[in-house]
């Protein structure tokens, strides 16, 4: 019996490629010079998608599947795939949340104290030498204690929530709606108070058209030349234009962040910055979970495919 044809749209590390290459029938559209012609090519016989959290699956591409059934997501961020078209055509959508909840939230809390205490930094004052010719580094201020403002409480931002309540820092967060489960932590109406409250501002909420620039220059001004925005979620939340004004005139304390526009070609404006921490958009990468998401986003395949429902529908 031939295998079915699906379009893989990013690449997968080798432990998911080969048994996804057993199961099924795959075009590497991401190897493709010319994708729209590897699509006219392929498209006919396609009947599901392999892709990333990052990954572009728009209406054109998907009007290039006739046969398309199901799109299943490795990661837990799905904005990139036109929910739209595929909910016209009745094409099921899965993605892969809460296996890498806890990996996100640890480096949350990393990057939270790399900026706030200056570790990066630090370690290079250490390996320059200027230790031993200058002295001590500077000093940065304290992070436990500080007030932690949380935008966005899906099962990352409680995770990340749960940590910061160990650091002794007071939690507040704005959300769609108030969540009863977290107890004393403050619910703010909108994202300039939380803002205005905060120390630190965490922003974990899943990327929508409605969440655009939901930190603008508005919220950014009001976490102050003392504030700290840290970003794991979507680039698309930020206003990136409003942060790097802010971050280059002091009118904001410092930025750590894990998502960018057009990744992974930064703009150049964040380089000469000496408060930013920058990562290469990793909150999920660690060995255990990027197995735990490649099985979950295999199994969302196979599970469609044998008439099941799927594992983790988004729709
Ligand atoms: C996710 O899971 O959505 C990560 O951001 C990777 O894209």
């Amino acid at each position: 019996m031939s295998k079915i044809e699906i379009l893989q749209v990013g690449p997968y590390p080798e432990w998911d490629q080969k048994p996804l290459e057993e199961e099924f029938t795959v075009h590497r559209y991401f190897e493709a010079d010319d994708k729209p012609a590897f699509l006219r090519r392929v498209g006919g016989a396609v009947r599901g998608v392999a892709c990333r959290g990052e990954s572009i699956v728009n209406r054109q591409m998907i009007e290039a599947m006739p046969k398309l059934e199901v799109i299943s997501v490795y990661g837990v961020g799905y904005d990139g795939v036109d929910l739209d078209v595929c909910r016209q055509r009745n094409i099921r959508v899965a993605n892969t949340p809460d296996v890498l909840t806890n990996d996100v939230a640890d480096l949350v809390v990393g990057m939270m104290l790399a900026l706030g205490r200056g570790i990066v930094p630090a370690d290079h004052w250490v390996r320059s030498g200027a230790w031993k010719d200058k002295g001590p580094c500077p000093l940065m201020h304290r992070v436990h204690g500080r007030r932690a403002g949380i935008l966005g409480l899906g099962r990352i931002g409680q995770a990340v929530g749960r940590r910061l309540a160990g650091f002794d820092m007071p939690i507040a967060y704005f959300s769609r709606a108030k969540k009863p489960e977290v107890g004393e932590w403050t619910y703010f109406d909108s994202p300039v108070e939380l803002a205005g409250w905060a120390d630190v501002l965490f922003v974990t909420l899943a990327a929508t058209p409605q969440t655009r620039h939901i930190v603008d220059q508005q919220v950014l001004e009001a976490l102050g030349p003392e504030g700290m925005l840290v970003n794991v979620s979507r680039a698309a939340n930020v206003d990136e234009e409003a942060l790097l004004d802010a971050l280059e005139n002091r009118s904001l304390g410092g930025a750590a962040l894990d998502v960018f526009e057009n990744e992974p070609a930064l703009n150049p404006r964040f380089a000469p910055l000496d408060n930013v921490l920058l990562q290469p958009h990793q909150g999920s990468g660690t060995v255990e979970t990027r197995k735990a998401m490649g099985k979950l986003m295999r199994d969302n395949l196979g599970a469609h495919f044998s008439g099941n429902p799927l594992l983790t529908p988004v729709i």
